[in-house]
């Protein structure tokens, strides 16, 4: 087993995770309580995985909080999910601010109350000239939306006769995308099981890692984050690596 400098040396950490949280419902369900406790339990892990992150040194840590069909669901579950958001924004904004994090929020807001979308633009500029982690919460985020808005963009410079359809390139469209002024995504993670994209960072996804993971969102702390880290380097760089030796790697920084 290398040592953490020898391993810190050779290998190459991620520099952006992206993670969709699923399995709150579920994890309620099992302690026959309502979705709405395993949204709220789910909160607790949101703290933990920013927290590992910004150990870690991430650049970026995205996270898929409610997605474009989320809207299906009822009444209740989204009301619950809207109050939740407001509150966390309330609470831990601050934090963030003092941990020198740069929030930023993916998705139409649009769609949101006035008072949420006051909230979100209030906790940006709050944050905006962070230079430490980013942290991106998508929310009524869609990766076909993201691409449709991006297609949309280029449809207006053509139409203003600033840009010639024949020109169109990748790049074009890369630089309207959301995300585009960061690293790429090295590695997406997915807690609940499942083993699908449920339209997250379709775009943006091209060659990360995929990484699943049978814990439930509320579950998940530092060892699923560190395996899956693990996993990671692994596959990149071929250096066998374990999640102790990631999380022995973030204890060495700290102290
Ligand atoms: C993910 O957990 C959180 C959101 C989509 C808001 P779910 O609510 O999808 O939990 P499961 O998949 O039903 O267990
Ligand atoms: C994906 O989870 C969206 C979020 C985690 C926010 P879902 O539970 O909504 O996805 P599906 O329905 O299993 O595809
Ligand atoms: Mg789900």
């Amino acid at each position: 087993m290398p040592t953490t400098a020898a391993f810190n040396e050779l290998s190459q950490l991620p520099r952006h995770v992206a993670i969709i949280m699923d399995g709150n419902g579920r994890w309620a369900e099992q302690r026959g309580k309502f979705r709405v406790s395993g949204h709220k339990a789910g909160v607790k892990a949101v703290r933990e995985a920013v927290t590992f992150a910004y150990k870690l040194g991430l650049d970026a840590l995205t996270l898929f909080a409610f997605s474009s069909e989320n809207w299906r669901r009822p009444e209740e579950e989204i009301s619950a999910l809207m109050g939740l958001f407001i509150a966390v924004l309330g609470s831990e904004v601050r934090k963030l601010h003092r941990n020198n994090i740069r929030l930023r929020i993916i998705g139409e807001r649009g769609a949101f109350s006035d008072h949420l979308q006051r909230k979100i633009a209030d906790a940006e500029a709050l944050t905006a000239a962070n230079t430490g982690l980013t942290l991106n919460i998508a929310a009524n985020y869609g990766g076909r939306w993201d691409i449709t808005q991006a297609a949309r963009r280029l449809g207006e410079l053509v139409a203003a006769g600033e840009l010639a359809p024949a020109d169109i390139t990748e790049q074009h469209l890369d630089v309207h995308m959301q995300l585009a002024d960061l690293a790429p995504v090295d590695l997406l993670i997915r807690t609940g099981g499942e083993q699908r994209i449920s339209n997250f960072l379709l775009w943006q996804l091209a060659y990360a890692e995929l990484y699943f993971t049978p814990v439930l969102w509320p579950d998940f702390a530092e060892d699923t984050f560190s395996e899956a880290v693990a996993a990671f380097v692994e596959r990149e760089r071929r250096f066998g690596c374990t999640g102790a030796q990631i999380r022995a790697l973030v204890t060495e920084r700290e102290g």
